[in-house]
């Protein structure tokens, strides 16, 4: 049987040349905030939880493009205070922060 995590997040890691015109999340620290969010998770000891690395979501220009199942829920986070916004709010509190949806 496939595993059935609470949370499944995904963060777009695409890079792409800095004169490319839809530029990327990479570029905009997506990097940065998928491992501050893997941290603080476990950190928490938030269990039945995954957070993986995706390619381009086609969301490049409101990037850093943040995905979660099953809700299918898109957020923008730009900061780790962002993210630890989406922790608290979205996982711990299961209230999605209204802020940090991508528009
Ligand atoms: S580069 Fe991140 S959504 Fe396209």
């Amino acid at each position: 049987m496939p595993p059935s995590y609470d949370f499944h997040f995904f963060v777009c890691q695409n890079e792409r040349p800095s004169n490319h015109p839809r530029g990327c999340c990479l570029s905009k620290g997506s990097d940065k905030l998928l491992n501050y969010m893997k941290a603080r998770v476990k950190e928490l000891g938030i269990q039945n939880i995954r957070i993986n690395k995706a390619g381009c979501m086609d969301q490049c220009e409101k990037g850093p493009a943040m995905v979660t199942y099953p809700e299918g829920i898109w957020y923008s986070p730009k900061t780790s205070e962002d993210v630890d916004e989406i922790i608290n709010s979205h996982i711990l509190k299961k209230c999605p922060p209204k802020r940090l949806l991508m528009e």
